[in-house]
């Protein structure tokens, strides 16, 4: 049996609507009466309108009770996707024994843990890289003796999304529209101005703030070469128009699709406009074709759509997650690192993943079945029908949970004997057409853009994304 400890600071998946200030007030003194103190109450409060972990101890209790974990102290588990560090949070005191590697492709989202100081006595590591790069980053933490655990909380989080310079909503104004996970320019990656992926301890309070205080160990993480606005401005229109079904469901997706490709003979993006845009663009709405900014590409597929949708959903919904996932090559990452994390398990470790899209959740339940097919792996007991879904609980105070499915997997203890023939290429070969399409179609698309887009940043993008990120980290 698991239960989740009671936590040392107070568990916010669980306060009501995010927006509620009522809610986390409310909670406040609940808190207040179980003698907790003021400062942990602020921290309640001030996580208002942040990131809610979404089946947190679902998942959190299927990492916990890894086989793995029962040999000995030591171990590591990978959160994938730390975003706001709730899941990591959590992961950190349900195992008081094992290190904690929070991965993402977000340096900003690595910035917030840093600030939020949860460092757990130097056992949380950080680390700027895709979960695709698991393989590499196992070698620089671990070595040979494999992860205990892993968990993926795949998409978007609400930072991500309410902070209106980063280009990813529909509800944004004239920012340009960026959707990039990771804003580091490529140029100055390759050109070593801005760090390759580091892994480091974060710091103990008395320790000097900086942060990694061990750098570059880890793989180069790499960076989405285009934003969403040169994406759209280079990629065909029948590319478009699958990415927008495949990806999105979008059922006006031909539509969509054309109107941007008639649209844009007429008003092309100036060259370099996102880079050096990023952010607001104000004043210049008039002269930028309507998909250089969210406002303008919600308009536009609003329009297409015959105006406002008539139910709660933004007509632009489908189409923004559709362009975000393509922007980020989220399925193709997702490919990598089915193709590569089994092999990062210890024997008795486990995989866990949150998806929150119907293709993803297709990709992951493939590559699981063929797994189980090896011999190597099982599902593991306790993961019953129950607990791949959220409660209608936490959707009711989270509506964000709604889609969301929980897998895990587990590598048998009898598993260590000889390689495992597993890869991406094999997964991704024994997939139905249709999502083998879907996982390739973000390189297909980056591909037919990139000779529209940035190949290298002139002076000013880069002095622009230097300046940002000596601001970040
Ligand atoms: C849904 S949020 C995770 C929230 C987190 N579990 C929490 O409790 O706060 C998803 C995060 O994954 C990150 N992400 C998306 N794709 C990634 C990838 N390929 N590698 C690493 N991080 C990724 C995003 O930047 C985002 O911060």
């Amino acid at each position: 049996t698991w239960r989740p400890p009671k936590p040392s600071v107070p568990d916010c998946s669980s306060r009501s609507d995010k927006d509620s200030v009522c809610g986390c007030l409310a909670r406040a003194g609940w808190c207040l009466g179980r003698g907790w103190n003021m400062a942990a109450i602020g921290r309640v409060v001030a996580a208002a309108g942040k990131h809610v972990p979404v089946m947190l101890h679902e998942a959190v209790r299927a990492l916990a009770l890894a086989p793995a974990l029962a040999a000995g102290d030591g171990h590591v588990l990978v959160d994938c996707t730390l975003g706001k560090g709730g899941h990591t949070g959590l992961l950190l005191s349900s195992v008081a024994t094992a290190r904690v590697l929070g991965i993402d492709r977000d340096p900003s989202a690595l910035q917030a843990v840093h600030e939020d100081g949860l460092s757990a006595g130097g056992r949380l590591w950080l680390a700027h890289a895709s979960f695709a790069e698991a393989a590499g980053l196992r070698a620089a933490v671990c070595g040979e003796a494999g992860f205990a655990g892993m968990l993926a909380d795949l998409g978007v989080s609400s930072m991500q999304l309410d902070d209106a310079a980063r280009g990813f909503s529909f509800r944004g104004g004239s920012e340009a529209l960026d959707m990039r996970f990771d804003q580091r320019h490529p140029s100055l990656v390759a050109a070593g101005r801005w760090g390759a992926g580091v892994v480091g301890r974060l710091p103990e309070r008395d320790e000097a703030r900086s942060w990694p205080n061990r750098p570059s160990i880890g793989p180069s993480c790499p960076s989405s070469r285009l934003t969403a606005a040169e994406l759209l401005q280079g990629v065909t229109e029948a590319t478009l128009e699958q990415s927008l079904t495949l990806l999105g469901n979008e059922p006006r997706a031909s539509r969509i699709a054309g109107a941007i490709g008639r649209v844009r003979s007429l008003a092309p993006l100036p060259p370099r406009f996102a880079v050096a845009k990023r952010g607001r663009a104000q004043g210049q709405d008039q002269a930028l074709p309507p998909w250089a900014t969210c406002s303008g590409f919600a308009s536009l597929v609003e329009a297409v759509s015959g105006g406002p949708s008539r139910t709660k959903t933004h007509a632009a919904t489908r189409t923004f997650q559709a362009v975000r996932m393509l922007v980020n090559d989220e399925l193709g990452h997702l490919a990598t690192w089915l193709g590569e994390a089994p092999q990062c398990l210890a024997p008795g470790g486990r995989l866990a993943v949150i998806t929150f899209h119907s293709g993803e959740d297709a990709l992951v339940a493939a590559a699981f079945r063929r797994l189980v097919a090896t011999g190597w792996f099982r599902k593991p007991a306790i993961h019953g029908a129950r607990d791949s879904a959220p409660s209608s609980h936490e959707v009711s105070r989270n509506p964000r949970a709604r889609s969301a499915r929980l897998r895990v997997l587990e590598r048998t203890l009898a598993s260590e004997q000889g390689p495992l023939s597993w890869s991406r290429e094999d997964l991704v070969a024994s997939l139905p057409a249709t999502l083998r399409t879907a996982v390739g179609i973000a390189a297909r698309a980056q591909t037919e853009a990139g000779g529209q887009g940035q190949a290298a940043a002139p002076p000013l993008a880069s002095a622009l994304d230097a300046a940002r990120q000596r601001r970040r980290l």
